[in-house]
């Protein structure tokens, strides 16, 4: 079986098997090399987990006890789940759409890196991403 070299993000050389109906991705994955997501809760404290590519910030922090309201469930009809992006990794989001700015600006504490983290879907670009909660969120759920 051929073999891939990775380099992850701890500078740790991992050799994985490169089945060639895979993709690098793909055999990153079965390797078992994780991207990570850093959350910082309303206390500061740090909270490292795995973030499987393609779920939201939302749905991994849920996955994982993250105290993230998020009281829509990713609809873009709350600010329940506003957290303040690190300054060194928001240039790597994709811009926020018109309607998460809409609903970011009725969120409490928004700051210059606020998302809404429903919004941010994890790809291998955002491995190590960090994300601190803000002190509170105001719930103005908009229903139909
Ligand atoms: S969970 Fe409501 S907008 Fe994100």
């Amino acid at each position: 079986m051929p073999k891939v070299n990775f380099i992850d993000t701890k500078d740790e050389l991992v050799t994985a098997d490169a089945d060639i109906e895979l993709s690098l991705l793909e055999s990153s994955h079965k390797k078992n090399i994780m991207p990570k997501v850093n959350f910082i809760d309303t206390k500061g404290e740090l909270s490292t987990v795995d973030a499987k590519i393609g779920l939201s910030l939302l749905e991994i922090g849920h996955g994982n006890s993250i105290d993230i309201e998020g009281a829509c469930g990713g609809s873009l009809a709350c600010s329940t789940c506003h957290v303040i992006v690190a300054e060194k990794d928001f240039n790597k989001l994709e811009k926020a759409s018109e309607d998460e700015e809409d609903m970011l600006d009725l969120a409490f504490d928004l700051q210059k890196t606020s998302r809404l983290c429903c919004q941010i879907i994890m790809t291998d670009k955002l491995d190590g991403i960090t994300v601190t909660l803000p002190k509170a969120t105001r719930n103005i759920l908009l229903e139909d």
